[in-house]
């Protein structure tokens, strides 16, 4: 078995399946570091010497490693392995999701260049955009992300950043990613895709023509709602500019939390396939159930060009959301009367969660905003978990039977 390679991620990528990354990728015991698991370095700063001098005069700050903000041993062992998992030349690790995007955009929207985004993505990246592009004189124009077209029809001159959601939050839309990064390099823009609802191991976006790949590593990644984190991956050219931003603004994680994404990211394999096969039978329980009236998984695609694009992803994933029948107030009754699923924000962890995007991530929008949104009154989303598909069916029977 290979051991430390000059480049952990490139290296273990060609060597061995998804999950044998997940386990190994990023650190092997050798002579100099001879425990199993990651070793957690916590100094904040480190003993200079000429190399890294010299690094420091050349402007590569982080490889110097000099100062836990521009980088560190353990952070950089779980950007290989996430390296590794997406396929990519490089990873950075950031301290949440949030802190991702903002570093990808600084980095690759140059001021008075507009940004196509997508028109269903998380609140958060919307409100990001929004706040942060009018101050650089950038303007934000939205497409559909499930029509390459659209995103031709709609092209702003000169945009330099295509800003897409693989699979949508929330309503499940799966986008064109093949289509959509066909567009954006014709156009000389690049395509960043956030990709915390598919997980590497359902869609790795650089495969299908993304030039950078986002996620919330709170979510799976992570798998047990105990961190926030971020990533974004891509090759030297494209990423070290946001690792810079990175460390200019300062969102670099902490060591602690590396080591904890680490330990999460061992069994990502094993917990998105289980999490994945309960939302598979889980949408097809719920589309059996008469105050259900729609199910949006890509187990269950909408229209034939649902279908089509479902075949970019290797697995639909445990993310589903479904529309009950009562509208937003019987939306908030039943997931009050969940006994087992617990009502909280976020998603991709052990257990499974619900939420309702009109109270919760899209509250921001009214109900019009919601609807061209393809949030419609009623839905409900659900991250499923690994537990027992039998007992989140009772307590999904249970809390729609108690909520009519
Ligand atoms: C799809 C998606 N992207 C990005 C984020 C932001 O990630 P974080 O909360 O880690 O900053 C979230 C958070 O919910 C999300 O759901």
């Amino acid at each position: 078995m290979q051991q430390h390679g000059a480049n952990g991620g490139i290296d273990w990528q060609l060597g061995f399946g998804f999950s044998t990354r997940c386990v190994h990728g990023g650190h092997r015991p050798g002579p100099s570091s001879k425990g199993v698991c990651l070793p957690i370095e916590r100094s904040a700063t480190f003993l200079l010497d000429e190399t890294a001098y010299e690094l420091r005069a050349a402007g590569r700050y982080e490889e110097a490693r000099v100062y836990a903000r521009e980088s560190g041993p353990t952070l950089e062992a779980v950007e290989r392995k996430l390296a590794a998992l997406e396929g990519s030349e490089r990873a950075c690790l950031f301290a949440s999701g949030q802190g991702a995007l903002a570093a990808l955009v600084l980095a690759h929207v140059p001021p008075g260049a507009p940004v196509m985004l997508q028109r269903t993505v998380y609140g958060g990246t919307q409100a990001l955009l929004q706040h942060l592009l009018p101050r650089q004189g950038s303007d934000l124009v939205r497409f559909d992300g499930r029509d390459a077209a659209d995103l031709e029809r709609q092209w702003a001159s000169g945009a330099a950043l295509v800003v897409a959601e693989s699979l949508a939050n929330p309503t499940l839309e799966v986008a064109d990613l093949v289509g959509l990064a066909s567009v954006a390099r014709a156009n000389g823009a690049r395509l960043a895709v956030d990709a915390t609802f598919a997980t590497p191991l359902g869609q790795r976006p650089l495969e299908l023509g993304a030039d950078l790949v986002w996620h919330s590593a709170t979510k799976a990644l992570g798998g047990h709602s105990d961190l926030i984190a971020g990533v974004v991956a891509g090759p030297a050219p494209l990423l070290d500019p946001v690792r810079r931003w990175r460390t200019e603004a300062g969102s670099t994680p902490d060591p602690q939390m590396a080591w904890l994404l680490d330990r999460g990211l061992k069994t990502l394999a094993l917990r998105v396939r289980a999490m994945s096969a309960n939302a598979v039978q889980l949408a097809r329980y719920l589309g059996a159930q008469p105050d259900v009236v729609a199910v949006l998984h890509p187990s269950l695609p909408r229209d034939d060009g649902e279908r089509r694009r479902a075949a970019q992803l290797q697995l639909p994933g445990g993310m589903l959301s479904f529309v009950l029948r009562g509208g937003d107030a019987r939306a908030t009754r039943f997931a009050s009367e969940l006994r087992l699923i617990v009502e909280a924000a976020s998603l991709g962890g052990v257990e499974s969660l619900v939420s309702v995007p009109a109270r919760m991530s899209h509250v921001g929008l009214d109900a019009a905003q919601r609807l061209a949104a393809g949030i419609a009154p009623g839905l409900v989303r659900l991250s499923v978990g690994i537990e027992d598909a039998a007992d989140l069916e009772a307590d999904l029977f249970g809390a729609l039977t108690r909520s009519a």
